[in-house]
């Protein structure tokens, strides 16, 4: 059996998420792929810390260039977080030959056009399906079976932190701080949690989604944000009084000429409305296209096995795609 070798660029919540996503599947995922992934090496900063997973101590390095052009090394996981050294790790590995996965929504949107380029140029794959909300398979879907539609609207609830926060402040009273604390530790959260509640985050996702939906690259900074730091449970208690919810959207609309009009913002919804009733961590988005009109995917948007689901998706089809390509070149 063909054997596909994996190298984590960090093991925090999404890299320990994707080594026991494939670790409690290889039997099934062997007998359907005809391919085994080894997950040979993994960057951290310490090694002696505890991590959620146990992995074998020898994976560890804080030497992200023995995974880095490593030609034992098939597929580098970009799981680090932050825009550099993220980006530069990603592009070495790409000029290496080496296939690129990432999760990194900051480092993706601020430089997609020069990774994508560098993908192609480099003749790799470049996946990056965890990067916009965790576990729902939304950008392979517009690339691959929605490919056919011209989008006019795309707009959802794409934060897992943000969504916890005003759940639980609005179902149970609950303080923005404690509840932010929990989702922290649950592994929802930014290690720098101001770009989730700032609505940063959201704005990385959408500008993803632009590219993908409309063929079109914003930057982050030049998508008008708001987060949810100014709502307070007053504005909340009022919301629910109108029997409507208030949500973090992220919303871009293609209008009839062509022009892109985005915004991130909080958002009070008529409880009836479909995305009021998305709770907690989990995201949702809505997709109107030509064809196939309006669509809605729901799933976890953040968490390690929702993420490391994602994650290890696209390590799957990598893997997929070279056993093939070994077995036409034989
Ligand atoms: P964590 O902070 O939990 O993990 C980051 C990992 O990277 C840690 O293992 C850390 O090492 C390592 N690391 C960070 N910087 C360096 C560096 N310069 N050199 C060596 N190692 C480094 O982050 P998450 O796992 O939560 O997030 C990872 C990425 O995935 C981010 O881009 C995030 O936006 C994205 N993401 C996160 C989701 C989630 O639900 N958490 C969902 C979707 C995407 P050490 O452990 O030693 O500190
Ligand atoms: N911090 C992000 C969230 C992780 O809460 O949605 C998933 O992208």
């Amino acid at each position: 059996m063909k054997t596909v070798r994996v190298g984590l660029l960090g093991f925090g919540n999404v890299g320990s998420g994707t080594y026991d996503t494939l670790k409690m599947n290889m039997g099934k995922i062997e007998r359907e792929t005809g391919v085994t992934f080894s997950i040979d090496k993994a960057l951290v900063r310490d090694p002696s810390k505890p991590r959620r997973s146990e992995a074998p101590a020898a994976i560890f390095t804080c030497d992200a260039y023995d995974i880095i052009g490593n030609p034992d090394i098939d597929i580098v996981c970009e799981l680090l977080g932050g825009i550099e050294p993220s980006t530069k790790y990603m592009l070495d590995a790409m000029k290496s030959g080496q296939h690129v996965v990432s999760a990194n929504k900051a480092a993706i949107a601020a430089n997609y056009p020069e990774l994508t380029k560098t993908a192609k140029d480099n003749n790799v794959e470049f996946r990056i399906e965890a990067s916009v909300c965790g576990g729902i398979p939304v950008l392979s879907c517009l690339t691959s079976v929605l490919g056919a539609n011209d989008f006019s609207e795309i707009m959802g609830i794409c934060n897992g932190t943000t969504n916890y926060i005003l759940t639980q402040m609005t179902d149970f009273d609950l303080e923005y701080a404690d509840v932010l604390k929990v989702a922290q530790e649950k592994g929802f959260a930014e290690a720098d949690p101001t770009a989730d509640v700032e609505g940063l985050d959201v704005a990385n996702k959408l500008s993803i989604l632009i590219a993908l939906a409309f063929g079109k690259y914003v930057h982050p900074k030049d998508i008008p944000t708001t987060g949810i730091t100014a709502i307070t449970k007053d504005d909340i208690a009022a919301a629910t009084a109108r029997k409507c919810k208030i949500k973090l959207i992220g919303k871009a609309t293609k209008h009839d000429d062509g022009s892109l009009e985005y915004s991130v913002e909080p958002v009070e919804l008529p409880a009836a409305h479909p995305l009021a009733g998305v709770s907690n961590e989990f995201n949702a988005v809505f997709l109107t296209g030509n064809a196939v009109d309006d669509l809605m995917f729901y799933g976890k948007g953040a968490g390690p096995l929702p993420t490391g689901s994602a994650v290890a998706g696209d390590v799957l089809e990598i893997g997929k795609a070279i056993a093939k390509c070994e077995a036409c070149d034989k």
